[in-house]
């Protein structure tokens, strides 16, 4: 087997969709982390996420709402078990709710829920998991995710200054792009520990969340994003990139 990616790597929304498929192709992979940190609102009711974990020792399942600070916190305390004291090298804020909220249909109720969940608990998961971070970053040198890294799985939709498309989703749209400022604000804060944050666009992916119009197949997407995973240096802090690893405006 080939070095690996890093030690350690914990993913949000792991039972499906984009987080699933992560933690497929990096317990499949050569250079494979030795721990792979799948979690979710609700593991007991995903078969593939038990089926991989008994496959691959490699692959934990934690149970993990990122809306809760009940549940992010149990969270830590089991992830601090698994990792011990080479803490976590690399946080992927996957989770997110999406559905279309246009200027008749958009409530305050759908945008809290969004900012919430988009927006909000990516902040916090990461503020939680900080010392496990921390602890990586100091066994290390460099910046990337062998070391200890946040990305952020945001959208091209936040883009403010690209406002492509005519998928009119004010809540989803909003609460990407406030991610996206939840990304500069952390990258200016962790530099200083060596922690990369950066934001990452998918594609537009067939998924529950792209539906089945969409350009691409998940396996696609995941491919290009761990390429561009293994692939990050100092220079990506605080970006904006695509699976391709194209940057994007903000
Ligand atoms: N698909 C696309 O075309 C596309 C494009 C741009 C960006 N993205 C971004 O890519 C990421 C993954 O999207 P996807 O397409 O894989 O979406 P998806 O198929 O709808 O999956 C969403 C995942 O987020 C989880 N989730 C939602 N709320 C949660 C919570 N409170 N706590 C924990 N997990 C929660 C879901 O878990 P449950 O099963 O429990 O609901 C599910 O695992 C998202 O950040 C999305 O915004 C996707």
């Amino acid at each position: 087997m080939s070095r690996s990616l890093c030690k350690s790597v914990l993913i949000t929304g792991s039972n499906r969709g984009i987080g699933l498929q992560m933690v497929k192709e990096l317990a499949k992979s050569n250079n494979r982390p030795a721990t792979i940190i799948a979690t979710a609102r609700n593991p007991a009711a995903s078969t593939v996420l038990h089926k991989l974990s008994r496959t691959y020792p490699a692959v934990h399942i934690v149970t993990l709402d990122v809306g809760s600070e009940h549940s992010i916190s149990s969270a830590v305390e089991e992830v601090h078990c698994i990792v011990g004291n080479n803490g976590l090298n690399c946080l992927i804020n996957n989770a997110a709710i999406g559905f279309s909220t246009n200027i008749n249909s958009v409530t305050p109720e759908a945008m809290m829920r969004t900012f919430q969940v988009n927006s909000v608990a990516p902040l916090f998961v990461t503020k939680a998991f900080l010392p496990l971070l921390q602890t990586a970053a100091a066994k290390s040198i460099g910046m990337g995710i062998h070391r200890a890294a946040v990305i952020n799985v945001s959208s091209i939709l936040g883009s403010i200054e690209l406002n492509c498309g005519d998928f009119k989703s004010y809540a989803y749209r909003t609460s990407k792009a406030a991610l996206n400022m939840v990304t500069r604000c952390l990258a200016a804060d962790l530099r200083s520990d060596g922690i990369l944050c950066m934001s990452l666009h998918p594609g537009w992916v067939k998924t529950d969340m792209g539906g089945p119009h969409a350009h691409l197949t998940v396996k696609e997407s995941v491919s290009g994003m761990i390429s561009v995973l293994s692939s990050l240096t100092e220079s990506d802090h605080g970006g904006f990139k695509d699976y391709r690893g194209q940057n994007l405006p903000w």
